[in-house]
């Protein structure tokens, strides 16, 4: 009888840890951020427009220069853009809340910017 007692003891002890076990499994993992596959976003049409609308009062000659033809390069060559890491590219650090030009900068628009770089930086 007793015997029985510890074995149900033991039993349940085990089932108590593993049930505590399942629920820090499931509280810990924190959601992966959102994979955007063939994502269609263009630098022509969804980049160029933010930066002719909210930069290029400035970036016409600050750089980097952000007026239509010119802005590629010069994000490229200036390495402001590391395509595919946008948490490593000067363009997004600076418009991200917080950065330097985040004042400039909608939500919306550092989205876009987001994408565009997440998605290969392409000159599209
Ligand atoms: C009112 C003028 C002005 C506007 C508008 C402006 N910028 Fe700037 N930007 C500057 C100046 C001046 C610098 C260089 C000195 C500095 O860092 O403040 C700069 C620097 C930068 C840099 C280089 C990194 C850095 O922080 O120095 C990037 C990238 C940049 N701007 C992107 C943008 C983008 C993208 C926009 C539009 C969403 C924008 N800027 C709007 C004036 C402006």
């Amino acid at each position: 009888m007793k015997k029985r007692f510890l074995k149900l003891l033991f039993l349940s002890g085990a089932m108590l840890s593993l049930l505590t076990a399942c629920e820090y499994d499931y509280i810990v993992p924190t959601p992966p951020p959102p994979v955007i596959e063939n994502d269609t976003i263009s630098y022509a049409q969804d980049i160029q427009p933010i930066f002719n609308a909210k930069c290029n009062s400035c970036h016409a000659s600050v750089p980097p220069v952000l007026t239509v033809g010119i802005s590629y390069n010069a994000l490229m060559t200036g390495n402001y853009v590391v395509a595919g890491n946008p948490a490593t590219s000067e363009l997004y650090i600076s418009c991200k809340p917080g950065g330097s030009m985040a004042s400039y900068t909608s939500s919306e628009h550092l989205a876009l910017i987001s994408r565009w770089i997440t998605a290969g930086a392409k000159n599209d």
